[in-house]
């Protein structure tokens, strides 16, 4: 494409002082980092890339019903008083919310937020299909002042145009996954993700790390045109503000 010419690779130094606010790096809960050796490596490679903070947010989900408030935030305390030493930035903890059978018992036990104040949580539904009661469980959340943060929504491949209006109509808030730019997710999200960033509807931005694998190529491979690359950089200043 004609256009793809005009596109760049992030500058040098893009990711100094950056807020990571999406990462499965709290080892052995979810489908994330296996082991806490394995996170302190990869904590070091985004320290080395200028990262200044990370927040991990461990799935919530049917899959996982082992995952509560209580076991991950023990789990979270004894990662970080035994890897004190070996952990070069800034670390905190939220947590990543499925819209499924289990998210009302996860909201009475109080989310771990995005945001020190309480008000953002992370929310996803599954890639093939809306949660029936998604908006019904959503409006008690949002009664309680807490606004939902819908991950990766490129990701979702139920979602049109339309849909993605009424959720931002909704006051719900789009966390664009970093790397649907470089097409780690196939395609039609590579596709939808830059459109979606060219449109101005999201609001933060993430990693969503699961594993360090070729991480470095996929960096390079992500291309952005100087008003996508602008964009981001607001994001990048939204992930601070949390
Ligand atoms: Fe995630």
């Amino acid at each position: 494409m004609l256009f793809e010419l005009f596109k760049t690779k992030l500058p040098e130094g893009f990711f100094q002082g950056a807020f990571d606010m999406h990462s499965h790096l709290l080892p052995g809960v979810d489908d994330g980092f296996p082991t806490p050796e394995k996170t302190v490596e990869a904590l070091t490679f985004l320290h080395q890339q200028g990262v200044k903070a990370v927040k991990m947010t461990p799935h919530f989900m049917k899959d996982y019903l082992e995952n509560t408030r209580e076991t991950i935030e023990q789990k979270y305390k004894a990662f970080v008083s035994d890897r004190q030493a070996a952990i070069p930035l800034e670390l905190s903890l939220g947590g990543e919310y499925m819209l499924d059978s289990c998210f009302p018992d996860r909201f009475n036990e109080g989310f771990l937020t995005l945001d020190k104040a309480g008000t953002k949580v992370l929310c996803e539904t599954s890639y093939m299909m809306m949660e029936p009661r998604m908006r019904e469980m959503l409006y008690d959340v949002m009664l309680k002042g807490i606004q939902p943060v819908m991950a990766h929504p490129e990701r979702y491949q139920y979602a049109s145009k339309s849909l993605y209006h009424r959720w931002k109509q909704k006051d719900y808030l789009f966390q664009l996954n970093l790397f649907s730019l470089a097409g780690a997710y196939g395609e039609p999200a590579r596709a939808k993700a830059h459109q979606l960033l060219k449109e101005g509807m999201y609001d933060y931005v993430g990693s969503d790390l699961h594993r360090l694998d070729n991480i470095a190529d996929k960096v390079r491979a992500i291309r952005l045109s100087k008003k996508e690359i602008d964009a981001l950089l607001l994001l990048m200043e939204n992930n601070k503000a949390l």
